[in-house]
């Protein structure tokens, strides 16, 4: 079965910072190079979707200067992408900061018609929020077949979470794509995410091939 749509939890970038005296804020410079090899090497082998976990509902707890050096990471990716990426976002983007949640709508806006590889970043985003909102609108629709209820979640559209990858030696989902991941593959790696490399994606989607997958049959 070919790998569609792989998530990435792409944990450990204070913790590279640390190890190298930096300041924990630069993990997440490094772990945007490690995303674009990540991305570039999925598109390689064909995958058709990326979704990773940027910012959780949860991460607003951590300290201002620390949300504010992801927040521009983001943003600065998001104001000079000129790729062939379709990106997405989930997730409250009303309740970022204004500079923030403007450069999500421009880069969405403008690679709404790229046929490239879907980049899917969850930002300001929960899983269980989400499914509750697929809740509140299937109650409003009156629809609680399957198709219903799925088709009010933030991932309405892209094709079934094929798998996870979770770098930074933790085993947690975190609230993460809670309702897509039901027969995800679940990969779980010591390695740090700004460590990420060609190779890493190569071995989690060869053995992603040599997994049976039975969805409960
Ligand atoms: C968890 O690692 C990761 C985050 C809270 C954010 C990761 C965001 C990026 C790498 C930027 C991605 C950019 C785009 C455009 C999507 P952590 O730093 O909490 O790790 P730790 O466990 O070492 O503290």
């Amino acid at each position: 079965m070919p790998l569609n749509h792989i998530a990435f939890i792409m944990d450990g970038n204070g913790r590279w910072a640390t190890a190298r005296s930096l300041p924990r804020t630069m993990g997440y410079a490094a772990g945007l190079d490690a995303l674009k090899r990540v991305i570039a090497q999925c598109a390689k082998r064909d995958v058709k979707v990326v979704s990773v976990y940027a910012f959780s509902t949860e991460n607003n707890g951590r300290p201002d200067n620390e949300k504010r050096a992801i927040f521009d990471t983001v943003k600065n990716f998001n104001n000079s992408y000129d790729g062939e990426m379709k990106i997405l976002y989930m997730g409250e983007i009303d309740g970022l900061p204004e500079d923030v949640a403007d450069s999500v709508r421009y880069v969405e806006d403008k690679t709404a018609d790229n046929k490239g590889l879907i980049l899917n970043i969850a930002l300001n985003y929960g899983g269980k929020d989400d499914i509750i909102h697929a809740c509140k609108l299937a109650w409003d629709h009156n629809d609680f077949t399957v198709e219903g209820f799925e088709s009010g979640l933030a991932s309405c559209g892209l094709p079934a979470l094929d798998a996870v990858v979770r770098t930074g030696g933790e085993k947690r989902l975190s609230n993460f794509m809670l309702y897509e991941c039901a027969y995800s593959e679940l990969f779980f790696i010591d390695k740090l995410w700004p460590d990420m490399n060609e190779d890493d994606v190569d071995a989690i989607i060869d053995e992603f091939e040599g997994r049976t997958r039975k969805f409960g049959k």
